[in-house]
């Protein structure tokens, strides 16, 4: 039978046969599979191993504290982390366009990442995360089968003059698998079995140009719905949950006076293979709650909605 503790002792042993005595380098996000390759190798070859944690500005409220703590201070992982927020938001000032944005973010964490990574002097190894249906995605993207849709810069193989060797543990599992061999490596349920987020972070979630003064809000925005999906139940029984920035103004009264201000528009849904989604059918009384919540706490919004379409044809994300 399939049991996580023997597979973990079998990845070990392979990690092991293949690095030796050399230094490994991991791109850390905060993501299932980054994480899960983190503990894993560290429990193979230990100090060998230094992770690079570029917080680029768009990631959701506490994000980048909670990687070191679970990471650095928890486990006792060597992390590098890169507050690249200027640069990143910099980068994107004045650019609106989708996948503009996207490609302005991927070449942002490549130049910051390799930059790190010049600064280690001694690295044999590049390790990833990529899983099974990583691998299937990419061949059939090389072989034209797969309509490419969107950049996912993440999936991306290495830059050009990084003459490393890859290790990629978790090339032969699926997500599920992932899952339980984190948890049996100790990493926090919430963290092993949190909704998937994208590579370009809030940076497809804020429409149009991304400003620091529109990603501050929706973090809020979004931790607010995310940790009341929690407090309700909600949020294993949705696949993926967000809040969204829409950068248009809406009339609203407050006390006396009359606001101008940014909407947030909700989104939760249920879904399989992502390929296909129906929105979920969150209860009112919970939706109310949520919008309440957030026009009184976070400033600059006075109107949440929530997004009741299904993809097809909307997508998941808004951009
Ligand atoms: P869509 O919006 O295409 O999303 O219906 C399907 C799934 O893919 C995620 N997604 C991305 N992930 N880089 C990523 O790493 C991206 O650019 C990207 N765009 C969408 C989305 O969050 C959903 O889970």
């Amino acid at each position: 039978a399939w049991q996580p503790g023997n597979i973990i002792e079998s990845l070990i042993e392979r990690v092991r046969d293949q690095v030796g005595a050399g230094k490994v380098l991991l791109g850390l996000s905060g993501g299932v599979d980054s994480s899960v390759v983190a503990a894993l190798l560290h429990q193979a070859v230990g100090d060998q191993l230094t992770c690079v944690f570029v917080d680029n500005g768009l990631l959701r409220k506490d994000e980048g504290d909670q990687v070191m703590a679970t990471f650095a201070q928890h486990l006792g992982v060597k992390v590098i982390r890169v507050d690249a927020e200027d640069r990143f938001l910099s980068a994107l000032a004045g650019e609106s366009d989708p996948e503009a944005k996207r490609k302005i973010i991927g070449k942002t964490f490549i130049d910051v990442f390799d930059e790190e990574a010049g600064k280690l002097t001694e690295v044999d190894f590049l390790a990833q995360g990529t899983i099974y249906p990583d691998v299937i995605e990419s061949a059939g993207a090389a072989t034209g089968k797969a309509h490419v849709i969107k950049s996912h810069h993440n999936v991306g193989g290495l830059p050009e003059h990084m003459k490393l060797h890859l290790v990629e543990p978790l090339r032969e599992l699926f997500k599920d698998e992932v899952r339980k061999i984190g948890l049996e490596l100790g990493l926090p349920r919430e963290m092993v079995y949190r909704h998937p987020f994208p590579g370009p972070g809030l940076g497809v979630r804020i429409l149009g140009e991304v400003k620091k003064a529109y990603a501050d809000p929706l973090r809020e925005a979004d931790d607010i719905f995310i940790s009341e999906l929690r407090n309700h139940g909600h949020y294993d029984s949705v696949s993926q949950a967000f809040a969204v920035f829409l950068p248009v103004r809406s009339v609203g009264v407050m006390g006396d006076g009359r606001r101008y201000e940014h909407v947030i528009a909700l989104r939760a849904v249920e879904t399989i293979d992502f390929m296909t989604a129906r929105w979920a059918h969150l209860p009112y009384e919970f939706l109310d709650h949520v919008a309440r919540r957030i026009v009184n706490e976070v400033d600059g919004i006075s109107r949440v909605v929530y997004d009741i379409s299904g993809k097809p044809p909307a997508t998941i994300e808004w951009e």
